[in-house]
């Protein structure tokens, strides 16, 4: 590996319609030169608009930041990013882009620190800003799918939850809102509860034992006990927190409920939570494709409410 190889692995490239003209940087930001990479603005320093416009005038394409940097640049991206979704001037798939990293910043902060009421109105505006992009960009959800990220972390699960929910949602002609927030909120805090859970359990290669496995089934109660004591949340959120695991035979857990005591947006939570975690690299197990995925759960079926996971099915289908 030479010099230039070795420098490569500590930056990341950062497509510059990612950053916002007269806005202040909370990261250094370089530019590659040949092979280097040259300090072109200093952290706490306001990028100005002409700056800007004189880089994407020599066709400039990429910045570079440090990877240190990148928990930074993701707050960068969550602290602009209701303008970035509005302005006329990026196209949808860089949204989705910053969508999905500001996202999977805030889910990130909130397993860190559950309790955090910071992290709770913040979560509280990106379901908002999901929401909004996905009923305003017709394409939204094809792109939002396109940067899906398939390595297995229960943030970026939690971020593809939410997504596939509020999408799903609208094909059974949810369209008021606040609804769609609020099943995007059971979406993205689905998982809350594992919080709770010793991450040697979470995070633990190969099989886990019967206490074990006794204890991440106690997930979705100990996301709900959270939610209740520390956010203001509806109903449909809470379900889908507390129920994302049960099944339509009555087998599921924590509370093997019966169909007709699931709510409908938890049924839907249960077939795509399993969908996306079957398309996703985990250590023990290599993801399938979505075709693979969707056979399975064909096969599967009796878990699942039919019309939903057809309904589920022909929205892939689309992709
Ligand atoms: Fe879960």
């Amino acid at each position: 590996m030479d010099k230039s190889e070795r420098l490569e692995a500590y930056f990341t490239a950062i497509d510059i319609k990612k950053i916002k003209g007269n806005s202040m940087l909370n990261f250094d930001l370089y530019i590659k030169n040949d092979k280097n990479f040259i300090l072109y603005k200093n952290r706490n320093l306001v990028l100005k608009f002409d700056e800007l416009q004189r880089l994407y005038d020599k066709n400039l394409e990429n910045f570079y930041i440090h990877n240190k940097d990148t928990k930074n640049f993701r707050s960068y991206l969550e602290t602009n990013i209701g303008e970035m979704l509005e302005s006329e001037n990026i196209p949808v798939q860089k949204k989705a882009e910053v969508l999905f990293e500001s996202a999977v910043n805030v889910v990130e902060d909130i397993f860190n620190n559950p309790r955090s009421g910071e992290a709770i109105q913040r979560s509280k505006e990106m379901v908002g800003h999901t929401v909004n992009f996905i009923v305003s960009a017709p394409n939204a959800f094809v792109n939002l799918m396109k940067i899906r990220r398939y390595d297995y972390y229960t943030f970026t699960h939690s971020v593809n939850v939410c997504t596939f929910l509020v999408s799903l949602a609208q094909k059974f002609n949810i369209t008021d809102k606040q609804t769609l927030k609020e099943i995007g909120e059971g979406g993205l805090l689905h998982d809350l509860g594992k919080s709770m859970i010793s991450s040697s359990i979470i995070n633990k290669n190969g099989k886990l034992t019967k206490a074990e496995f006794d204890e991440i089934k106690n997930h979705p109660a100990y996301g709900v006990k959270i939610a209740k004591e520390t956010r203001d949340i509806t109903d449909v959120s809470l379900s889908i927190i507390g129920q994302h695991h049960e099944k339509v035979t009555g087998r599921g857990y924590p509370k093997g409920l019966q169909s007709s005591e699931l709510n409908i947006f938890a049924k839907m939570a249960s077939i795509v939570d399993v969908y996306d975690a079957i398309t996703t690299n985990r250590s023990y197990s290599n993801a399938k494709s979505p075709m693979e995925a969707a056979q399975f759960l064909i096969k599967i079926k009796d878990e699942f409410d039919n019309k939903i996971l057809m309904t589920f099915i022909k929205m892939l289908a689309v992709q």
